[in-house]
């Protein structure tokens, strides 16, 4: 028998000596919670394939980011779903419009003691659906979009977003944004890049979330889950463009992607655990097929491990919680 025989075993016999041995553990300022606030809500909206998670009200995102401070958060990254949509996505840059409002109003609840993220994409606000405007071919036009995602980005800086998250996938919108930053004098306003962001199956129920009018689908803007090396050039393009973070999505179905990521870049690394990896994980557990909790946990700190700095998950404030009581 060789003499290193139970060596690994020796590390995981009892709950405090694999804590002490454990490689990567989770901690609230790693999460951050995506958040959804619709226009002209009284109530706040479930969302039915996301249980637990809802179209916010103002009172109610107030207190959710009032709630995640609490618990020791690290970000809040806000959505706006508005009463009216056009082919332009216009009401995304009346400094009114729900979500720079709600920027406004959760800055106004937290201060400096939670950062504040928002969604710079026109999906929500135009009524085709898509993150751009398009030409008279139906196809996404780049650099038209361009203009307004700079736009949008001065908007939102004005609000009172520390760090802004442009989603559309357009070439070029790192650098177009933080150009127009730089120009309004919001040389603080940061920039989260997505960007290694899949075409994925998995963002259904985000469809639901935020009304998408989407008919089609984004593939000729977001990435094909066939390749992995287009991710570095992704990350590559965005970090020359001023990128000051950058983010992989999904997160599970591409933790190769993430692993790669985080060797390469020297910047901080985010994933998105997103709607469809939340829904499939809380309907096996509604059905009693897996254990909620545990699999929630170790979904999250699979992307840690994966190299992820920081998680935007839906649990994030329920995990927190769970941290606090252990
Ligand atoms: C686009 C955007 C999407 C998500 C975040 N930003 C949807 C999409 O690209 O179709 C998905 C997030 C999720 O599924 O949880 N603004």
């Amino acid at each position: 028998m060789s003499f290193p025989h139970h060596r690994p075993r020796r590390l995981r016999t009892t709950p405090a000596m694999r804590r002490l041995t454990a490689e990567y553990r989770l901690a609230p300022a790693d999460l951050i919670l995506p958040a959804f606030i619709r226009e002209g809500l009284s109530e706040p909206n479930p969302i039915a394939s996301m249980p637990g998670v809802v179209q916010h009200t103002t009172d109610t995102l107030k207190r959710a980011a009032a709630e995640a401070v609490e618990l020791g958060v690290g970000g809040i990254m806000l959505f706006g779903i508005p009463e009216t949509r056009d082919a332009e996505g216009t009401a995304s840059l009346d400094p009114d419009g729900v979500l720079n409002k709600a920027i406004r109003d959760v800055r106004a609840e937290v201060g400096d003691s939670l950062v504040v993220m928002s969604d710079v994409c026109l999906d929500e606000f135009t009524d085709h659906g898509h993150c751009g405007v398009l030409d008279s071919d139906g196809y996404v036009d780049n650099d038209a979009t361009l203009e307004i995602y700079a736009k949008m980005a001065v908007a939102q800086a004005d609000a009172g977003a520390h760090v802004l998250g442009p989603s559309g996938m357009m070439d070029g919108q790192i650098g177009v944004i933080r150009q127009a930053l730089e120009g309004a004098g919001h040389v603080n306003t940061a920039v989260v890049a997505y960007a290694a962001k899949y075409a994925s199956a998995f963002y259904g129920p985000f469809r639901e979330a935020v009304d998408s009018q989407l008919k089609g689908d984004r593939r000729t803007y977001q990435m094909d889950a066939a390749n992995r090396r287009e991710a570095i050039q992704e990350v590559e393009l965005d970090l020359a463009e001023g990128a000051d973070m950058v983010m992989v999505k999904p997160a599970m179905s591409y933790l190769d992607i993430l692993a790669d990521v985080a060797g390469m870049s020297p910047v901080p690394v985010a994933a998105y655990q997103i709607s469809g990896e939340y829904a499939m994980i809380e309907a096996a557990a509604a059905n009693g097929w897996i254990d909620r909790r545990a699999a929630i946990t170790e979904s999250v700190l699979g992307i840690r491990r994966a190299g992820a700095n920081m998680v935007l998950t839906y649990w994030a404030s329920e995990i927190a919680g769970w941290l606090k009581e252990s």
